[in-house]
């Protein structure tokens, strides 16, 4: 498995590191919630409404640890674009990331707020109801997104035209299609791929 970033590994604190291990005990925890919001969320995936239908799946544990090692070492700000119940920006927020969610299903919202209460990490992981086709992440370092293949040729020509030369683009389970990927972490359907943007290499 490759690593990333190893040399940077002692910036996360063991305080982080503690905390993140109960997050990710408390995610599992929650599994149990995930069979109830999988009942509510899949009413909301109406494909006639959407560019394309982009499901509630959410990310396994490997996967979260997968993206965590993706953006070790990395400084700024985090977006998941499609947040789901939270997961992934809650771990990134236990990693000292200021983490935001954007979702398009209120329930998920909602439920990924409290889990940020009850984690303490309102202030660092914040939710908000948000088309991600509509959201401009110019201003995020790191941008996470786990998405369905038929959307990511798209969602590579938005991202082009608005992220900043130092941003991090972390694919999980699909990756771009033309985009090269710097490191690949992981294997099967946790696999993530990791893109660093740079001015001269994605534009169009
Ligand atoms: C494959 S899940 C990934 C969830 C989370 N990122 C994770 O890894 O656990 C994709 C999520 O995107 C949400 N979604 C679908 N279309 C969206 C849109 N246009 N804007 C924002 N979120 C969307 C779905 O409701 C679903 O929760
Ligand atoms: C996104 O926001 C940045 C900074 O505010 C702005 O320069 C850029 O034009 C915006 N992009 C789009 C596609 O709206």
């Amino acid at each position: 498995m490759n690593r990333v970033n190893m040399d940077s590994e002692q910036n996360i604190s063991e305080d982080a590191r503690s905390k993140g291990k109960l997050g990710l005990i408390l995610v599992g925890v929650s599994g149990a919630l995930v069979a109830g919001l999988y009942a509510i969320a899949t009413p909301f995936v109406l494909p006639a409404l959407r560019k394309v239908c982009l499901p509630y799946v959410p990310a396994t544990t490997k996967q979260i640890e997968n993206v965590m090692k993706a953006i070790r070492g990395r400084k700024g700000n985090l977006i998941d674009i499609g947040s789901g119940d939270g997961r992934i920006v809650l771990a990134a927020a236990q990693n000292g990331f200021k983490s935001v969610g954007v979702e398009l299903n209120p329930w998920l919202v909602w439920y990924s707020r409290i889990m940020a209460r009850n984690l303490k990490l309102s202030k660092q992981a914040q939710f908000y109801r948000q088309d991600l086709w509509k959201m401009n992440t110019s201003e995020f370092d790191n941008v996470v997104i786990f998405g369905v293949s038929q959307m990511m040729s798209d969602l590579e020509d938005k991202l082009s035209k608005e992220l900043h030369p130092h941003s991090r683009i972390v694919a999980c389970r699909f990756p771009f299609p033309t985009w090269n990927a710097v490191d690949i972490i992981g294997e099967g359907v946790d696999t993530v791929w990791i893109y660093d943007y740079k001015c001269d290499q994605h534009r169009k």
